[in-house]
């Protein structure tokens, strides 16, 4: 019997830097993109979930889940990033500010006509891809969608209805990217609009991160309505967009006394964790095929934009096993009496486990302490995605699946 893998940790020792990025996160940028997105027909604000039950079985003040599964009817939060940018490269384009190409102008004839046909491009593991062509299709653009060795035919299929050329190639996340970012490259009118940046691409990765915001404004009114001012928020990252959009965010908006903020990633994909490990500011890359159920998550290259937010304003990064994510979709799932449920698919349900883990389990008491977990803390975790692969959430919550392998986990 192969042992079960444990949980690695470092907390945050980079030398901190000039710290140029976290601007960009500002709570008024980020309410600009809350703006945009309230001008879709499609948008609501996604339910901020208390686990009253559960914070208190964990010995925690408060527990909130920010359930994205309820996002455009898109079971995940990606398109929040991927509509965002493409609407501000239009308005750039056409000399707009964002503020006066809502969806109702987006959508138009008249726009349709200025602007013209362009293609946008993009690599991704399912949610952001997805997004991007469900946003390009709603504008009456065109999408090519790249997706690495592994993807399941669900998600191929759910990009497909978009209207999106989409195919899997032989090749992992990030080689998917560079085959994306070249194609756009020798396509007339062809825009890459990627969820992760490099040096030389910053500007449309800025504005997903921006887009992301949109889940950190309404959660903070969410939280504040509630009387909570949060003490830790845990965040899951691939690439680093979403972290670096929650954690730059909060960062701004508590600069005095921010929350704790935790990174967790795939521990087959744990970039940030890595370097945190080097601690010498730069990134150290995961390459390969990064197996994991944590489809979302497996992205060995960090978003240069986000890990100059998070060397600077993370606390801690823990590399997940995949049976933490396994774990967390099952509490979501089945939850203590009193509790509502949240569907929580293999990347949104990760800093569940990771909780779970750190307050019920003695080997990880140390880093528990290191983070002040206890009975005053008030903790947010982002469910980023709902069943976003429906078969594959009931192998996990019915049949105990918890990892690629397909062996339940008492096999482990
Ligand atoms: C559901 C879900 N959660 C989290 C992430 C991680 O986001 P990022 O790559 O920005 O770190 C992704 C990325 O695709 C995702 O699909």
């Amino acid at each position: 019997m192969m042992d079960k893998a444990e949980l690695k940790w470092t907390l945050n020792h980079i030398p901190k830097t000039d710290d140029l990025a976290v601007k960009n996160m500002s709570v008024e940028e980020m309410r600009r993109a809350g703006s945009f997105h309230r001008s879709f027909p499609q948008y609501s604000v996604t339910p901020l979930t208390r686990l009253s039950n559960l914070a208190e079985y964990l010995g925690l003040k408060r527990l909130y889940v920010k359930d994205e599964s309820y996002r455009f009817g898109l079971n995940a939060f990606k398109v929040l990033g991927g509509s965002y940018a493409i609407a501000r490269h239009i308005a750039k384009e056409l000399g707009k500010d964002v503020s006066e190409v809502p969806y109702s102008v987006l959508t138009s004839d008249e726009l349709r006509e200025k602007f013209g046909q362009a293609t946008f491009f993009t690599a991704t593991d399912g949610n952001h891809g997805r997004g991007v062509a469900w946003a390009a299709n709603k504008l009456g653009q065109k999408c090519v969608v790249r997706t690495p060795k592994g993807t399941t035919r669900t998600r191929l299929q759910n990009i497909a209805k978009e209207n999106a050329e989409v195919t899997i190639e032989d090749l992992n996340y990030d080689d998917c990217v560079r085959m994306a970012a070249k194609e756009a490259e020798n396509t007339p009118r062809g825009i890459m609009v990627q969820d992760t940046a490099w040096e030389g691409y910053e500007e449309i990765p800025t504005w997903i991160m921006q887009g992301y915001g949109t889940l950190a404004t309404e959660a903070d009114s969410q939280l504040e309505e509630d009387g909570c001012r949060p003490t830790h928020i845990f965040i899951q990252a691939g690439v680093g967009s979403l972290a670096g959009a929650v954690i730059g965010y909060f960062s701004n908006r508590y600069k005095e006394n921010p929350p704790v903020m935790v990174v967790a990633e795939a521990g087959a994909a744990d970039c940030l964790y890595r370097s945190a490990v080097q601690a010498d500011g730069n990134r150290v890359d995961v390459t390969g095929d990064m197996l994991t159920i944590m489809a979302g998550l497996a992205c060995g290259e960090a978003n240069t934009v986000s890990w100059d937010i998070l060397k600077n304003h993370a606390d801690a990064f823990v590399s997940c096993p995949d049976w933490v994510s396994a774990n967390g979709t099952r509490i979501y799932g089945a939850p203590l009496k009193g509790d509502e449920r949240v569907i929580s698919g293999e990347s949104g349900s990760v800093t569940m486990g990771l909780v779970h883990a750190l307050m019920t389990k003695p080997e990880y008491k140390e880093l528990k302490e290191a983070l002040k977990l206890g009975p005053d803390s008030e903790v947010l975790l982002v469910s980023s995605e709902g069943d976003t692969d429906p078969d594959r959430y009931l192998e996990i919550a019915w049949e105990g699946l918890c990892g690629t392998d397909k062996q339940p986990f008492a096999d482990l």
